[in-house]
């Protein structure tokens, strides 16, 4: 305990010192969440992240989250610093959608507009029309199919299908998946409904499809917030990483929430959703980064940041 209040304390100085602000995630661990909202940083959504990096007037961003957030504030912002606890925190959606095979699927589909979630490569949103999160997702398709437009979307399929699902749009998936939100189960959710029916269910479009369609609300990090406000029910049944629960619950400090299971073969995992990468951001990362910014400093090849910038300023534009 006594660590922690050293880094704590030293970090409020480097801030200081530094010009710099935390930009952090609702995934990150509580004490990172509580370390931003204490110096003046944001903790927040994708979006509001972008957006908080994009509009403040600091010299250096050091987000807590994962590499494709730090690359979009550095996108967004190039004259900023950024920084990350550690560059090592990726995401599977990520891994799992490579710059040079997903650019041959959007070659063999010349005919459609590309669409590609924030969860990617700053090579991937260089190679798109348009970048989304979560929270805009179903309004930028909408838009899009409301013109006639046939979509290529990537990487997400559950989010993807949630979309098509909504908006009826023509879209061909790219075939990925995030790691944490694909381990929820329709089966032991059916279960813990029927234990607490007073319950909403709050899911994340990560989610299989099966687990989607048991929800009451559906949306990003911010909405699903929101939605725990603003619905008159006492007990919230949550799918999304456990992050997220900080914030409910200091908001809503009456309300119960729980844990919607994960795990397999009908064995129920309940504390399992939480991201490995976004869990690498600890305080003693942030204070080595602002410390020695050598090995937390985010780049971005200043051709790719050109085109990746086109459609992340689309989604910011289109979201005002
Ligand atoms: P949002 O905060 O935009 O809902 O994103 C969820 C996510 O998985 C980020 O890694
Ligand atoms: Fe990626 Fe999922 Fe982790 Fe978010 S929670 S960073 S989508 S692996």
């Amino acid at each position: 305990a006594d660590d922690k209040q050293a880094y704590r304390t030293r970090i409020k100085q480097l801030l200081k010192q530094q010009d710099a602000v935390l930009v952090a995630h609702y995934y990150t661990d509580p004490e990172i969440q509580a370390l931003a909202e204490e110096t003046g940083g944001c903790v927040s959504d994708s979006l509001e992240m972008a957006r908080f990096g994009n509009q403040h007037s600091a010299k250096t961003l050091i987000v807590a989250g994962v590499k494709f957030m730090g690359e979009t504030a550095k996108i967004l912002t190039p004259e900023k610093t950024v920084l990350m606890p550690t560059l090592e925190a990726t995401c599977s959606l990520d891994l799992g959608c490579p710059a040079d095979e997903f650019t041959a699927f959007c070659d063999a589909h010349p005919d459609r507009v590309v669409v590609v979630y924030a969860n990617t490569s700053a090579a991937v949103k260089a190679r798109a029309d348009w970048v989304v999160t979560s929270s805009i997702a179903l309004d930028v398709i909408e838009h899009l199919d409301s013109e006639g437009k046939k979509i290529l979307w990537g990487p997400d399929r559950h989010l993807g299908a949630y979309v098509q699902k909504q908006t009826g749009a023509d879209m061909l998936l790219w075939q990925g998946a995030c790691i944490v939100h694909d381990e929820f189960k329709a089966s032991a959710l059916i279960e813990l409904k029927k234990q607490y029916p007073q319950a909403a269910v709050l899911v994340h479009p990560e989610s299989p499809a099966a687990v989607v369609d048991l929800a009451d609300a559906v949306g990003s990090t911010s909405q699903l917030i929101k939605a725990s406000q603003t619905m008159p029910n006492e007990m919230f049944i949550v799918a999304t990483d456990k992050g997220i629960f900080y914030k409910m619950q200091q908001a809503m400090p009456d309300k119960t929430f729980i844990e919607a299971p994960t795990g397999g073969n009908g064995a129920t995992c309940r504390s399992c959703a939480h991201c490995p990468w976004m869990a690498m951001n600890g305080l003693k990362a942030i204070e080595e980064a602002l410390t020695d910014a050598s090995g937390h400093e985010i780049f971005v090849d200043g051709a790719l940041r050109e085109r990746a910038l086109l459609p992340l300023d689309r989604m910011l534009s289109f979201a005002k």
